[in-house]
């Protein structure tokens, strides 16, 4: 594996973390650069995106790369049997850096030991979304003037959600306290409250979104119709939880409203106006930090 590739959140100690972050605030403050000038990145989207596909090509046109790649595989020869092995060794001859969406589980560390350029996770199945992790801290960082000590709720698809996976793990650095609030059906895994267990973060679980009173994050998921075998199941759960604008009275003042979008029923478009809604916000952070997790991927910081 290319050792500059970034697959999982634990490919990055905390320093590194922070020094990210603080890159990331770099670039906000001047994201049009030439740092890329001559350096082409593939962005391969196995699986549908409209956040992070966008952002990952905004940050490489502002910082002056070009952008090869696609969106439906089903375009690609993929649909005549292509293993991804031969794409990615394929691409590999063309660009400096992958960028991987995929449905598998492990896909991007599957891609990352046959490549022999860098690569990026962009999502692969249930298991993690670094990039967004990485613009999730950056944005909590900003709204909360630090990543220690906070009381972060995790609300909705738990199970499949890959970012509150990666999130979870990421937050472990920081002496987080989680609530968990999910259906029986789509409980955080154990795996993960195992690692909470190991690292010594507190955390419980509830099944009703009511007392938020607590929260400094209110992190909310969709639920992943995607990735259930059987739509009935996905029909029980699809709307189980949906945030409105009175629920968010008795919260903190600082309290902000996280989501990694898409949102379908979760959150009402009358929490869209409240100062605590800060989801759009998030996603344009996703540019920032994209920025600085592809110029460190390249050598380039
Ligand atoms: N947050 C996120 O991954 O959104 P997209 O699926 O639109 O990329």
């Amino acid at each position: 594996m290319n050792k500059r590739s970034f697959v999982s959140i634990t490919d990055y100690s905390k320093e590194k973390m922070l020094k990210i972050l603080d890159y990331a605030a770099e670039f906000e403050a001047n994201p049009n650069r030439d740092t890329l000038a001559n350096k082409v990145v593939a962005t391969l989207f196995f699986e549908p995106s409209t956040r992070t596909k966008l952002s990952f090509e905004t940050a490489i046109n502002r910082l002056g790369g070009k952008v090869i790649g696609f969106s439906d595989a089903s375009t690609t020869s993929s649909s005549k049997g292509e293993s991804l092995k031969d794409t990615i060794v394929m691409v590999s001859n063309y660009a400096d850096l992958i960028v991987i969406r995929h449905p598998l589980d492990g896909a991007a560390r599957y891609a990352s030991e046959v490549a022999d350029i860098p690569v990026i996770n962009a999502g692969d199945g249930s298991n993690q979304h670094p990039t967004q992790t990485m613009l999730d801290l950056y944005s909590i960082k900003k709204t909360q003037g630090t990543l220690e000590n906070l009381n972060i709720v995790m609300v909705g698809d738990l199970k499949y959600g890959r970012t509150v996976h990666s999130l979870l793990m990421a937050m472990s650095h920081f002496n987080p306290s989680f609530t968990f609030i999910a259906p029986d059906e789509l409980k955080m895994p154990d795996e993960y409250k195992q690692f909470c267990y190991e690292k010594g973060i507190k955390y419980h679980e509830e099944s009703e979104l009511k007392d938020i009173s607590n929260a400094d994050i209110l992190y909310m998921t969709r639920v992943q119709k995607e990735r259930f075998q059987d739509i009935i199941e996905y029909e029980k759960v699809k709307n189980i939880y949906t945030l409105r604008n009175k629920m968010l009275d008795n919260t903190k003042p600082t309290m902000r409203v996280l989501h990694p979008l898409p949102r379908v029923n979760e959150i009402d478009t009358d929490v869209d106006a409240n100062e605590k809604a800060y989801y759009f916000k998030q996603a344009k952070n996703g540019v920032f930090a994209r920025q600085a997790i592809i110029c460190d991927a390249l050598g380039l910081i």
